[in-house]
């Protein structure tokens, strides 16, 4: 299949963006999909943030980490609570912990869902940072909010919750470890004191632990003490950057990850995946597009690139996921059945693209406001 043209593909990502961005400053996780609609994600959301922050659109990023730290500040004393409690040795149980998404109101959701995920609250400090390092923002309006996730991390990071996949929840995962490292390192210039300290012995103590424990045979590992490994630690090469891409870890990471996990460039969650058939997911391929970049193969991920265009469907929407290869094609109809056809189109799909877009000099914020 052709790909679509990457600055019309571009230019249309950033509009679904910015256009379905709420008033409240949410970023939908998809607009129709019916296990998603209603819903904002602090995963997706701040992985959405970023690409908007990098392509320009520095007030929608903004209104976002806006919406971010009005979900928290609401929670401030339930925070403080979960915090006090597992400081005085009774971790809350999952159901107290904070929730993967939010209404766009920012209220919890009424619907049950696989809700205990650390990831968020580190990629929202990590985007935050990068989009002060990019436009030179001064984050004092959000410092109430990032000293509350800090303590709120500081306290939690050990613990077993669900992955980025909403799943496994008796396991420490490593990307979600490497979104929390991410995140605790990033918000330390904004702290002071005590805070501070503990924000870079946290950060400090999670990279060992993702060096040590977190690798198998020189890469990472899908969890603590698993054999497998998952598209989403490539994140943790890049765009996080906490592991380097050219050290022997990151370089055996991205082999693996290509060699397990990639068909035809396209990259699947992970083996054993079922979910909606278990295809393979323009989002992961074009952050496995930024390891390879960052690794120095440019080729390589414009190849990667080339493929998450080309799940674009003709009105240019990208889905979550493609079924050209499954790895359990027994099961997509039972996905269909439950939820209806794959989520399309996917906020998270358009922000990966254009942000490795972007990292690619395929198009820029500029050429990005009148595409030709
Ligand atoms: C994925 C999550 C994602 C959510 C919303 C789920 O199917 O597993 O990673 O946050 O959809 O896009």
């Amino acid at each position: 299949m052709t790909p679509p043209d990457a600055a019309a593909l571009a230019a249309h990502s950033l509009r679904l963006i910015t256009g379905l961005q709420t008033p409240e400053g949410a970023y939908p996780a998809s607009p129709s999909f019916s296990a998603y609609r209603g819903y904002c994600w602090f995963r997706d959301g701040a992985f959405i943030a970023d690409a908007a922050s990098a392509a320009g659109e520095i007030a929608s990023a903004e209104r976002f980490f806006d919406w971010c730290a009005a979900v928290l500040v609401a929670r401030a004393d339930h925070i403080r609570w979960i915090v006090a409690e597992t400081a005085a040795g009774r971790p809350p149980a999952a159901e107290r912990m904070l929730p993967a998404r939010y209404t766009f109101s920012g209220d919890d959701g009424a619907d049950e869902w696989w809700d205990f995920q650390l990831d968020g609250y580190g990629t929202w400090l990590w985007a935050l940072r990068a989009h002060a390092d990019r436009h030179g923002t001064d984050l004092s309006r959000w410092a109430d909010a990032v000293e509350l996730t800090v303590d709120y991390l500081v306290a939690s990071w050990q613990r077993p919750c669900f992955d980025w996949w909403e799943e496994h929840a008796m396991h420490v995962h490593v990307s979600t470890l490497a979104c929390v490292a991410a995140g605790l390192d990033a918000a330390r210039p904004d702290l002071s004191g005590a805070r501070a300290e503990r924000a870079a012995t946290s950060s400090a103590a999670i990279v060992e632990l993702i060096r040590t424990e977190g690798t198998l045979d020189g890469r990472l590992r899908k969890w603590l003490g698993s054999t497998a490994v998952d598209g989403s630690l490539a994140a943790a090469i890049a765009p996080l950057e906490v592991i380097p891409a050219t050290s022997p870890l990151g370089a055996e990471t991205i082999r693996v990850l290509e060699a397990h996990l990639t068909v035809d460039g396209g990259v699947h969650r992970f083996l054993g995946d079922t979910f909606f058939g278990g295809g393979q997911w323009p989002l992961l391929t074009c952050f496995l597009g930024l390891a390879q970049l960052a690794a120095g193969d440019r080729a390589r991920a414009l190849e990667l690139f080339a493929w998450a265009s080309s799940t674009a469907t003709d009105d240019l929407d990208l889905p979550e996921q493609v079924p050209g290869h499954l790895i359990a094609p027994g099961m997509r109809q039972e996905w269909i059945d439950r939820w209806g056809t794959v989520a399309t189109p996917l906020l998270w799909s358009h922000a990966m693209l254009l942000r490795l877009g972007l990292a690619l000099d395929l198009f820029t914020p500029d050429s990005l406001k009148d595409p030709r």
